[in-house]
């Protein structure tokens, strides 16, 4: 803590004072609790270990220049675990525990948000696992909810800067009636392989397209794609993407902003169409995308020969910052002041 250099984190784990945890049990949740041990006491057998019964969440606390911490769509994540566990049967969450619980890993944890003007903010990492002992391919009946956070800075590496993508079409991350709208740990262990060949080759990461025709665009590695084009902004709908809490920001800011938005199926044909093409996530913010190449067809779709970042990109990221800083206001009700 005494020497966190604020302004040049990245995106790792910082150890902080607490994590909250939550347990289910005997069919119903109980007290929201918080402990200094970083560490897990689980049965060997327990489900999460065997049958990847887990989801997460991530989303960020911000420090305004006026000192108040802000978290970000708390809400909109409590009924995405809601959601993921659904998809894998587990236990749900009830959203007002779930914020609890992350209002008191911030609170416990406020020294470590970063001050404002680093840029930087406080990661907030919900995760829920069934913990139940079982041989048998069933759901648990025992689950462990737990908040831990951790100081970040950018995820791509410099921040709000233009990197190239790669299509490869010899993976797939969810299958096309699959996972992929859950945010399960089972479809990042899918991704890791994917991802590790696309940093050997330089690039930030891998650019899916649909498992079923690979016809349409997907997603950008842990982010969601949108483009530019004609004012409009344009982003993938699709059964095997995760529904994005800051896409969905954007597409009500990019709507005030004055621009049509579509949210459709993006054949791949209309990357050569579009003026700006940027990656958007909790962790990525708005990451720009320098060119996407084709590995299969060597293919490359150039949207920054000048690696600036776009205008539209520009104006949608300054806009989200100042709501999650805290220095517009917060019209939509986005933003959970932590007293
Ligand atoms: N897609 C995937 C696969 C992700 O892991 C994430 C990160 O959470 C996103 C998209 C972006 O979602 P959000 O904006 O809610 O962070
Ligand atoms: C996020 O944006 O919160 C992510 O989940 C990305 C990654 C760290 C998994």
């Amino acid at each position: 803590m005494k020497n966190i250099d604020w302004n040049n984190i990245g995106f790792g784990y910082i150890k902080t004072d607490y994590n909250v945890r939550c347990s289910f049990k005997d069919g119903e949740w109980g007290e929201v609790r918080s402990t200094q041990d970083e560490f897990v006491n689980l049965h060997m057998a327990a489900t999460c270990l065997h049958y990847g019964q887990e989801a997460f969440e991530g989303l960020k606390a911000f420090r305004g220049k006026d000192g108040k911490i802000r978290i970000f769509r708390l809400d909109e994540n409590a009924k995405r675990l809601q959601s993921s566990c659904k998809g894998i049967m587990m236990a749900s969450l009830p959203v007002e525990k779930f914020e609890e619980a992350v209002i008191k890993a911030v609170k416990l944890n406020e020294r470590f948000v970063p001050p404002y003007e680093s840029g930087a903010s406080l990661y907030i990492r919900p995760l829920l696992i069934g913990t139940s002992a079982l041989v048998g391919v069933k759901p648990a009946s025992e689950y462990e909810f737990i908040v831990f956070v951790t100081p970040v800075g950018p995820y791509f590496k410099g921040g709000f800067q233009t990197t190239p993508f790669v299509i490869m079409r010899q993976y797939d991350r969810a299958a096309p009636l699959g996972t992929g709208t859950f945010k399960v740990g089972g479809n990042y262990a899918a991704s890791l392989v994917a991802g590790t060949h696309a940093h050997e080759m330089g690039y930030s990461a891998v650019f899916y397209l649909d498992p079923k025709e690979k016809k349409y665009i997907d997603e950008c590695g842990a982010a969601n794609f949108f483009a530019i084009k004609d004012n409009t902004y344009i982003t993938p709908k699709s059964d095997s993407i995760l529904p994005s809490i800051t896409n969905k920001s954007l597409i009500t800011l990019a709507e005030e902003l004055g621009m049509k938005v579509e949210r459709r199926q993006v054949h791949i044909d209309e990357l050569e169409t579009f003026e700006e093409a940027g990656a958007c996530g909790t962790a990525a913010v708005i990451s720009p995308i320098q060119r996407i190449d084709d590995y299969d067809t060597k293919k490359s779709y150039v949207y920054s020969p000048d690696g600036k970042p776009g205008k539209w990109s520009e104006k949608l990221y300054n806009k989200l910052r100042a709501i999650q800083y805290g220095d517009e206001p917060d019209t939509h009700s986005w933003v959970t002041i932590v007293e």
